[in-house]
């Protein structure tokens, strides 16, 4: 620690803090444009002038550039400082076209508050303007280069820090241009945040263009729904309308970034078709009427079949208090115990996995950045949770060993190992990688359960063959001490995750330290998996056919957007007497529902979220939802009249629907009985939750430390290799639109590829027959659905790997496990 005096206060920091960050402890926010304490600092500016009074350092320099030392005394409003940084701000400005009017940086931009806390009111420059052209940077950001004052903050986020290489300074002296080498989208799934940290209007939010002012919106701090990762956001909404997301800072999260599927996945929200009035059998019909009919219809089918003929199913994208209070209303009425998962494997999966994390285990992104050798198994980060690819990356940046096992052609923005096995030989070859550590680092400080566990790894792995590449990730990860196991979700058997942990414990061991980060299906799949009943849905749909279930309530859930057996999923809902949904999307099964009942996204109710390292978030009301005025005014804004109706504003959210269907009262004053207090205390979360209080501010609700470890087995290994035989069929997540919120917002039409298209690896395309670009037909379950074809070298042969896309609504849950090539035809008939 060092101690410093700045502006006569006294102040003790660690030793390497910047005078500036030193300076913002206190309180005293110097000013800077292009100091961001996750890029570091280049002195590019010049506006965080300070002066050194005595100590080590002396005279004007600049506080970002300068480490706090011992005895150093600084003056932030010595007059030679304030005089320099004015000066600063004057040439700065010399240039900028004074455009504030027009910008949409204007109420929230720092050059603007800069320029008028420094007192430059006056423009003394009289001669010509230096000016740009600018570039259409795709649908997500929008170019103003005149704007610019040379910061560098955008390339060194785009490049040094996001790893992508299509953005860049070109130019020389004062003619530096900050933009791609021509026209053209952004590639970066992380572009979006050069909106953010742009010190002007350079880079602005494009699908919010002119839409409002920072100070005409109604802002909140929330939470990113998108994926498992709970990324901190400050949704803003103007006139009943979601108009844009931004980063929120939280540096036990995600830092000051966010990826764009989080900032431009909202759209959802607005959809064109979400649910806004409530149906009864396909009419609209009143929000009473609606309500008695579900709840006359639920009582017919209790008299005649009993209260277990009712089933509720839930999902990972509802809040705690709505997964509660379906649980709370199931227990009430006697209904089937609840289901959170459509998906039998994915249930599993996220079972394990939750039942396997503890605090000694659990990592978190900031755990991420900081380990020396991550290998992620069967996880794919840049389109499951892109925000983990950018943690990666940052250890990559820092020299750690990464290496991916995964059959799918995965992408990471920096140089990887990447092991493309098939998706039944994951856990064989994580087996392999850890004994092979194990043996490496002799294993002398084993436990006996570590020194048993490994015994069970030499038996499965003995005779295998180890590739070179394996046996230099293997020394790598013997030689590390932070090392972190990723695992996916979406892939491998139902054990993967419990042998992942069971691998971490033992890295533990040998390595000294060890962390376990899973990416889950959904921003409360951690807390689904904790909650769900112990018999899958599965068990519902066979009670479904066998006429013992006649009621579905599927509450925030679109079971045919999840459930892999579609066919079988349509027939039995088909075979119901009623189908109740409850939702805001505008889902294939609520076009189905006999009474569809509209809730309220996260925007208008908020609602608390686990994310996948256990840490529970909530995320604030933004606004009070209704019918956005440019749609009421169709276009424009309508002719003011006074009315104490909020047009379409008399929406729920759905946990307080069904207590209403279920005729249960609403919980009264959360602050004293948090929606958790029913839960048992003997219950895995109930145990944890007990103690916090409402709303929680970022508490970790895992247990301290897991049972010991009863060892998870390897599942069966069966043969997938390809050149003739039948391949697996794996579809998989794209970065933006493929998760189930953001495939209903309206830019993913401009972010994904027109037509879907599948990944073929060269070895299965039989020789010559297909071709990279070909369009062929996969036959899924009675239709036909066409496809390019991308072959590439870098995935694991014997698969058809297929992102989810779009135009593949309806059909997306309905593919086959397995398919012949020959199966595979192409459009125009084979060359
Ligand atoms: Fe949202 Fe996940 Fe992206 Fe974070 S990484 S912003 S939680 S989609
Ligand atoms: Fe210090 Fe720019 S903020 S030189």
């Amino acid at each position: 620690m060092v101690n410093l005096t700045i502006d006569n206060r006294p102040i003790e920091v660690p030793e390497g803090t910047k005078v500036i960050d030193a300076a913002a402890r206190l309180g005293i926010i110097i000013p800077r444009f292009c100091y961001l304490k996750a890029l570091g600092a280049v002195g590019a500016c010049r506006v965080c002038a300070v002066k050194f009074v005595a100590g080590p350092v002396k005279g004007i320099q600049m506080s970002c550039m300068t480490n706090a030392m011992d005895g150093m005394v600084v003056s932030t409003t010595d007059p030679d400082a304030m005089d320099f940084r004015r000066q600063v701000i004057e040439w700065l400005m010399v240039n900028h076209p004074h455009d504030c009017p027009v910008c949409d940086e204007g109420g929230h931009c720092l050059l603007q508050d800069t320029t008028v806390a420094g007192g430059h009111g006056r423009r003394r420059f009289t001669g010509k303007k230096r000016t740009y052209l600018n570039q259409d940077l795709g649908p997500l950001v929008q170019h103003e280069m005149n704007r610019c004052i040379h910061c560098y903050r955008c390339v060194r986020f785009y490049r040094e820090y996001a790893g992508g290489d299509d953005l860049g300074a070109m130019g020389i002296a004062s003619r530096v241009y900050f933009g791609r080498f021509e026209s053209g989208r952004l590639k970066s799934p992380f572009a979006g945040n050069l909106i953010d940290i742009c010190p002007t209007g350079v880079y602005t939010d494009k699908p919010a263009r002119f839409r409002a002012r920072r100070w005409d919106l109604e802002r909140a701090p929330s939470v990113c729904l998108h994926c498992s990762l709970g990324c901190n956001v400050m949704p803003g909404a103007r006139y009943r309308e979601v108009l844009r997301v931004e980063a929120r800072e939280n540096e036990a999260v995600n830092g000051p970034f966010i990826c764009d599927r989080g900032r431009y996945g909202f759209f959802y929200a607005n959809h064109e078709n979400r649910p806004r009035e409530a149906g009864v059998d396909g009419k609209p019909a009143g929000w009473d009427e609606a309500l008695d009919q579900a709840a006359d219809r639920l009582q017919t089918i209790t008299d005649k079949y009993g209260s277990e003929a009712i089933a509720v199913l839930g999902s990972t994208r509802s809040s705690l208090e709505t997964q509660l209070d379906i649980i709370q209303v199931c227990e009430h009425n006697h209904w089937r115990s609840p289901h959170f998962f459509a998906d039998q494997q994915t249930e599993e999966r996220v079972r394990q996995a939750a039942s396997s994390l503890d605090r000694q285990l659990a990592a978190g992104l900031p755990d991420i950045e900081q380990a020396d050798c991550l290998i992620a198994i069967g996880a794919d980060p840049v389109n499951e949770a892109p925000m983990l690819a950018l943690a990666m990356r940052q250890a990559s940046r820092r020299d750690a060993a990464v290496a991916v096992i995964d059959p799918r052609p995965v992408e990471l923005p920096f140089a990887f190992n990447h092991l493309p096995v098939a998706a039944n030989e994951l856990e064989i070859f994580l087996a392999q990688l850890v004994r092979l550590a194990c043996e490496i680092t002799g294993g002398q400080k084993l436990s006996p359960a570590g020194r048993q566990f490994s015994d069970i790894l030499t038996g499965w792995t003995r005779g295998r063959e180890i590739s070179d590449e394996l046996k230099k990730f293997g020394e790598a990860l013997a030689a590390s001490s932070r090392p972190a196991i990723i695992c996916g979700s979406g892939l491998g058997s139902s054990n993967l995750p419990g042998l992942a942990a069971d691998c971490t414990r033992l890295l533990k061991e040998i390595c000294g330290g060890g962390l376990l980060f899973y990416t889950l299906p959904g921003p409360n799949a951690l807390a689904a998996g904790l909650l769900t009943s112990s018999q899958p849905f599965s068990s519902t749909l066979d009670a479904m056919e066998a006429g013992e279930v006649q009621a579905l309530i599927a509450v925030e859930s679109d079971p045919l957007f999840h459930c892999t057996d579609r066919h079988r999923l349509d027939r039995a809902l088909a075979g119901l007497e009623l189908l109740v949904v409850l939702d805001y999307l505008p889902s294939a099964t609520a076009a189905r529902a006999n009474i569809l009942l509209p809730t309220t996204t996260v925007f208008e109710s908020g609602g608390s979220f686990i994310n996948q390292c256990g840490r529970l978030q909530y995320g604030t009301p933004v606004h009070h939802g209704g019918l956005p005025i440019t749609w009421t005014g169709k276009g424009s804004h309508p002719p003011r009249q006074f009315s104490n109706d909020i047009p379409g504003g008399g929406v729920k959210s759905a946990g307080l629907v069904l207590r209403e269907l279920a005729d249960l009262p609403e919980q009264q004053d959360t602050t004293l009985q948090p929606p958790w207090r029913g839960l048992a205390k003997d219950h895995p979360l109930g145990a944890q939750l007990q103690a916090i209080p409402y709303p929680a501010n970022g508490e970790i609700v895992l247990p301290e430390k897991s049972n010991q470890p009863v060892f998870h087995s390897l599942a069966g290994q069966e043969e997938t290799k390809g050149n003739g035989k039948e391949l697996n069929v794996l579809l998989c997540d794209a970065t933006f639109g493929s998760e189930e919120l953001s495939f209903y917002a309206a830019l993913t039409a401009k972010l994904t590829p027109a037509m879907p298209y599948l990944y073929l690896h060269p070895d299965d395309a039989g020789t010559g027959r297909l071709r990279d670009g070909d369009q062929v037909n996969l036959p899924i379950g009675e239709s036909k659905q066409s496809f390019t074809v991308k072959l590439v070298n870098r995935m694991a042969p014997g698969h058809i790997i297929i992102p989810r896309h779009y135009r593949l609504t309806g059909i997306n849950a309905a593919w086959p496990g397995k398919i012949g090539l020959d199966q595979l035809t192409k459009e125009h008939g084979d060359r």
